[in-house]
Parts: C-alpha cells; structure tokens; sequence
C-alpha cells in the first residue's frame, strides 16, 4: 500500500483550499442550494479535507461517509474533525460534528477502491475526491463514471496533478527531471498504469461521454516564500521520483535538489478541479 502520511497531508492542505477553482466549487455549490440536507462519499479520504473545505458551501445537514484503505489516516481524520468542528459527539459509528451553521455526520469506511470501485452507501448524492485521481488508471476511471452514471450522481473531483510544473528562476536540467517524474506519475500506484497527468482529461471526457454537465478549471499551487516548506518538500518528491524511473542518476537528482532548496523563488504545480452533473 503506498501511503500518504498525515504530516504531509496537514502540510499540504492550506494550499489545497487556497487552489480551488472558485468556479467550480461555486458550480457545485448551486447545484445543491435549493437542497436542505445531502449525502456524500468522498473517495482516498486521507485525513478528511474534503469535509473542512466543502462543508461550508453545502446544505445545511450533510451527511458524509469517507472512505479510505489506509486505517491510520482515517483514525487521524476523525481526530481532526472533531477538534475542527465547534462541537463534536461520538456516534456508534462515527462524529457528528455542528460547524457553523452546519449539522454534519461523519461515518468512516476503510475500503479498497481497487476492488471497490463504488464504496457509496444507498442515498449517496455526490461523491467527491481530492487529490485522488492521478493516482487511479483510465480503466478505473471509465469504471468509475459508468458506476456513476447508472446511480444518477454529481461528482467533485478536486486538484488532479494535470503535469504543468514552473519552476522560477529556470534551470536547464528542469526539463529531464520534470518529464521523469511526470513519467513516474503514470507508474502503478495500486489500479493499473496510472493516468497520472492524464487524470483530469481523462475524467473529463468520460464524463461528457457519459452525457454529464461539466464545469472545470485550473486549480494550481502557487508556491513561494510564503509556503517554502511545502515548496522545498514538493522539490524533494520530485527529485525523488525522478531517480526512482532510473532516467536520471540519484546523484544528478540529489545535485538539482540542492541547488533548488537554495535558490527556487516560486514552484507552480498545475491542477484542474472538475464538478459533473447528470443532466436534467
Ligand atoms: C494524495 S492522498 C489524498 C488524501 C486526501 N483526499 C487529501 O486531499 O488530502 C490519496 C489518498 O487516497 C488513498 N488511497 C490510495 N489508494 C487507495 C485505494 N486503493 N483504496 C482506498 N484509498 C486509497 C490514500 O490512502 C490517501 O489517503
């Protein structure tokens, strides 16, 4: 299993919510308004940011089952959630939290999406995942939007890796080392051959095959001075990656890491978030 720790993840997540495509969130959030109450499964859970970032534009009773197949992530976001919330008690089966304005109940199901391609219980209205799909395969994916299609439901997919990387100032080693770990992207993370950069178009157009209504947009990070922690960690997963194809040697890559902790300005990673719905 590869795993995500819950120290990146907390890294990762003020910038994940301060990336989202407004657009799209705002498509979602319309989608939903005249609704007072809504289920939702969000998929690769990890430490339940999905909640804390979409919560808040969603109705006013939501009741969400996170699914995950890393237990360790899953009791974490339990953890978070309760002490995100403004109150929070124990349910036989998970939380319910009060946020704001918002009732929300919280269940957790440690699943393997591999096997389990629709995790959702009965009732489920819009699935969400974040940070999910460039790890899944085409295959899964257009299985994936056919379990979707048949159950009649909306999909929020956030902060798809869409293969755009900038790094300021320019180096001419960038290039190898972002085409091997872009290559690396597309290595087997548990469904098949990754779609890896390919994961938001590829997501995009079964959902329109599929006759959904789309809305999408960018969603990068935008990383400088004032996120160099995630920046210099988003650096060395790269330079990580990139020897790990054998396209260029360990020391090459431990050679451009060093002298881009030094010297990287800014380092924008481009994402896309897409919202789909079944049309009327
Ligand atoms: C990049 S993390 C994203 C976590 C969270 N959605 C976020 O944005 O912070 C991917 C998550 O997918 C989960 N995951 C990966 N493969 C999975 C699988 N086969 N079944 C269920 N969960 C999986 C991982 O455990 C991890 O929590």
């Amino acid at each position: 299993m590869n795993r995500f720790p819950s120290a990146w993840l907390a890294l990762r997540e003020p910038m994940d919510i301060a990336s989202h495509n407004q657009d799209v969130l705002g498509a979602c959030a319309h989608a939903f308004s005249t609704q007072d109450a809504l289920s939702i499964c969000d998929l690769g859970a990890g430490t339940g940011i999905s909640i804390r970032a979409f919560a808040p534009f969603l109705p006013k009773r939501q009741y969400w089952t996170l699914v995950d197949h890393d237990a360790e992530n899953l009791d974490t976001a339990k953890d978070i959630l309760a002490a995100w919330g403004n109150s929070a008690q124990a349910m036989d089966d998970g939380l319910a939290l009060e946020y704001a304005d918002k009732h929300i109940e919280v269940r957790f199901s440690q699943r393997d999406l591999v096997a389990d391609t629709a995790p959702w219980p009965a009732g489920t209205e819009l699935v969400t995942a974040s940070a999910l799909f460039d790890l899944t395969s085409e295959d899964w994916i257009g299985r994936l939007v056919k379990k979707l299609t048949g159950d009649g439901l909306s999909i929020l997919a956030a902060l798809s890796f869409d293969g755009r990387i900038h790094l300021n100032p320019n180096d001419i080693r960038n290039e190898r080392i972002f085409s091997a770990f872009c290559a690396h992207q597309q290595t087997d993370k548990g469904f098949g051959t990754a779609s890896g950069p390919g994961a938001a178009a590829a997501l995009e157009a079964h959902l329109k095959k599929a006759g959904y209504a789309v809305t999408s947009g960018d969603s990068p990070w935008e990383m400088g001075f004032a996120s160099q922690q995630l920046m210099h960690e988003t650096l060395k997963g790269i330079a990580t990656a990139a020897a790990e194809t054998g396209a260029v040697t360990q020391n090459d890559a431990e050679n451009w890491l060093d002298d881009q902790i030094r010297g990287a300005e800014s380092l924008i990673v481009g994402h896309r978030d897409i919202f789909a719905k079944p049309q009327a």
